[in-house]
């Protein structure tokens, strides 16, 4: 899976704009890629139109509420994305962690709502630089994803897509190696195995996010355990997007 991460860019004009260029570029349906695009709530609904036509294109939220509906002023809610055409949402990504007081808690009720819904979710963890420096990496991540997937039956937690995210990694030009984005998806699948089974396991894919770009993308998408990426400043242009697609195309086959 390819997915984008526009964060605040691209408004409805931008998005339609997007695709239109997309749709020059993928000259024929991407095999064995799942390509997800995580827009703006504005521009969701002009994503999903101008997305039509590329059939393993998704669109996506980049955040929504864990209540169906209430006073939560300025929140959006899973059924409303579903009425808007997404199909797929971000779910804790480390700048909602870091600025709007996203914790595993919360994280744990909006996979909850959204696998209801019928949306997939995607999960995103990671740990900072000091964290790393501590080495107690493996343990942040640990507790992530663990709180992430509580009271998810297996069949659910089948379904879900989690994002490895180093925080240190993300929009600093500094890219995990290949060797430590393996390290860590082999490591979050031995901890989905434990919550789970090896299957659950296997099925769910992981992807790396931070700093991914065309020419680092083959030799972490090569790496066994990488399923894909998340993509943010890399994602915003069609071209380089669609080199990313292709990119994963290539480590697939
Ligand atoms: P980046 O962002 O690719 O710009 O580092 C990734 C993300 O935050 O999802």
């Amino acid at each position: 899976m390819i997915a984008g991460n526009w964060k605040m860019n691209h408004g409805a004009a931008d998005a339609a704009d997007f695709f239109k260029k997309l749709k020059g570029e993928v000259s024929t349906t991407p095999k064995n890629v799942e390509v997800l695009v995580c827009a703006p709530f504005t521009s969701l609904a002009a994503s999903v139109d101008a997305a039509k036509g590329i059939k393993t294109i998704h669109v996506g939220a980049q955040n929504m509420h864990f209540e169906a509906s209430g006073a939560y002023t300025g929140e959006v809610s899973a059924e409303m994305l579903k009425e808007t055409g997404c199909s797929h949402v971000l779910v804790g990504h480390s700048e909602r962690r870091q600025y709007f007081a996203e914790t595993d808690e919360t994280v744990n009720l909006k996979t909850k709502k959204a696998l209801t819904e019928g949306i997939v979710p995607v999960v995103c963890v990671g740990e900072l630089l000091e964290e790393r420096k501590a080495d107690k990496h493996f343990d942040v991540v640990t507790t992530q994803v663990e709180a992430a997937f509580k009271d998810v039956s297996a069949k659910d937690a089948a379904t879900i897509v989690i994002a490895y995210e180093p925080v240190w990694a993300i929009g600093t030009g500094e890219v995990a190696t290949p060797e430590q984005a393996q390290e860590m998806h082999a490591h979050i699948r031995s901890v989905l195995g434990k919550l789970y089974d090896t299957g659950v396991a296997d099925t769910i894919r992981i992807l790396y996010g931070g700093s991914m770009k065309p020419s680092n993308a083959p030799e972490l998408l090569g790496q066994k355990d990488v399923d894909g990426g998340l993509i943010g400043g890399a994602s915003l242009k069609a071209d380089s997007f669609n080199e990313l697609i292709q990119a994963a195309e290539k480590a697939s086959s």
